[in-house]
């Protein structure tokens, strides 16, 4: 009956263990869908600074609210036995994510910090032109230390 019981015990924290695994990954997969959302956001506002597409207040809006959703999301979603995961597809977070976490959140805040400014500042094709560069710096500047290259 004893044996029984530990069975069980072992058992269930196996299976607790296992779910916290796919849970982790499944934060650091919505970091992915957040970022291919920021990718199709940002080609959106680059095709009206290209003159690709017309000027449009309702695509702007829509894609500095979900920047924001994005920065508002990251801080939480890479937890320490998530280090390492490798994504599908073509990109995966680098290992310093964790290992200088203080520098990534620094990341985080300044991105968070130049899209609220561009909320302000984005109301015509002009200013578009003039914030979109701050915002590419953004992006490249977290990529170039904390993403990597699958492969
Ligand atoms: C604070 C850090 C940070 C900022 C800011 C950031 N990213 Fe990312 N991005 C990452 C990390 C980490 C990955 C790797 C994980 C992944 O691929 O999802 C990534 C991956 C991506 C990918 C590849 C997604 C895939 O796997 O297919 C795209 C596209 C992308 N980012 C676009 C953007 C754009 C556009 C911006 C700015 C508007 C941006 N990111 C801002 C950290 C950041």
């Amino acid at each position: 009956m004893l044996r029984m019981k530990q069975v069980l015990v072992v058992g269930g924290a196996l299976l607790l263990g296992m779910g916290a695994v796919w849970a982790q990954q499944d934060s650091v997969k919505e970091v992915q869908s957040l970022m291919k959302g920021n990718g199709k956001n940002a080609g959106a506002m680059s095709a009206m600074v290209k003159g690709e597409k017309p000027y449009d207040q309702a695509t702007v809006d829509s894609a500095l609210a979900q920047f924001e959703v994005t920065a508002k999301k990251l801080p939480n979603l890479f937890p320490a036995s998530a280090k390492g995961v490798k994504l599908d597809g073509d990109y995966s977070p680098s290992s310093k994510v964790w290992e200088d976490k203080a520098g990534f959140d620094a990341k985080i805040a300044s991105f968070a910090k130049v899209v609220g400014e561009a909320k302000t500042k984005i109301k015509d094709l002009d200013s578009l032109k003039a914030t979109m560069p701050a915002i590419g710096r953004e992006c490249g500047g977290c990529h170039e230390t904390y993403r990597i290259k699958n492969g």
